[in-house]
């Protein structure tokens, strides 16, 4: 299945999640192989440290742009695509190929509007009989009670249409970007965190066959 991690912002967490897909994929047996296709190559960058830390599994990586579509799209096992918006034909290319769109939407009102500006896209580009299922979740949502917007950012998202929403949240916690420095994922590097938990349950929903 091709899961390709989109959507226009910067920031939102994509790289983070693909990374953290693949390893966990991979971490239960499943062929993976991720396409990153943004030029600021973060997820290859992190799949490099975890190779150079000796850390396993490993997942095999290719890194490009359009030409790398085709490849895609033949490929068997679990299939992870990275994009950015540095390289928006390979960008609309993924979406055209996609089995599933994954996208990771911070808790604010101008996330929340380019999400809206970014299926639009999808539904220009993708064809009515070939429409990739499109799933949507809040990341690096508060961990607050008091704070609202994560709750307002999910309703807003629940009104759009044509997607899935996934009422499970990751949260914005250190764990993240700590784990990512060092090549592991969230779930490897401290297996009993909250942010450990959130995310094989946030997982289990996206992969239900798999773990
Ligand atoms: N749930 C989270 N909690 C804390 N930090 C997070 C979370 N998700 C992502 N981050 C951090 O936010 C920053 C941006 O994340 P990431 O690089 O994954 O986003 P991106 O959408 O791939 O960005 P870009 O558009 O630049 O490719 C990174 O420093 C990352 O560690
Ligand atoms: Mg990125």
């Amino acid at each position: 299945m091709i899961t390709v991690v989109g959507n226009l912002k910067g920031g939102a967490g994509k790289s983070t999640v693909a990374f953290n897909l693949a390893v966990w994929l991979a971490r239960h047996g499943e062929r993976v192989t991720t396409y990153d296709l943004d030029p600021q190559r973060t997820l290859t960058d992190v799949a490099d440290v975890r190779s150079e830390e000796g850390y396993t599994p490993l997942f095999s990586l290719h890194y490009g742009g359009t030409e790398l579509i085709d490849d895609i799209k033949e490929k068997s096992g679990e299939v992870i695509v990275d994009v950015g918006t540095a390289n928006m034909d390979a960008l609309k290319g993924a979406l055209t190929i996609a089995d599933r769109i994954v996208i990771p939407v911070p808790p604010s009102q101008a996330d929340v509007w380019s999400t809206q500006r970014f299926l639009s896209i999808v539904n220009k580009i993708t064809s009515a009989e070939n429409l990739p299922e499109i799933l949507v979740f809040v990341n690096r949502a508060d961990t607050h009670q008091a704070i609202r917007e994560s709750d307002e950012a999910e309703e807003a998202l629940a009104e759009l249409e044509g997607i899935h929403l996934i009422r499970s949240r990751l949260c914005q916690r250190t764990a993240y970007r700590r784990s990512f420095s060092e090549g592991l994922g969230v779930f490897e590097r401290k297996p009993s965190s909250k942010a450990s938990k959130e995310f094989i349950k946030f997982v289990t929903i996206l992969y239900p066959d798999v773990g």
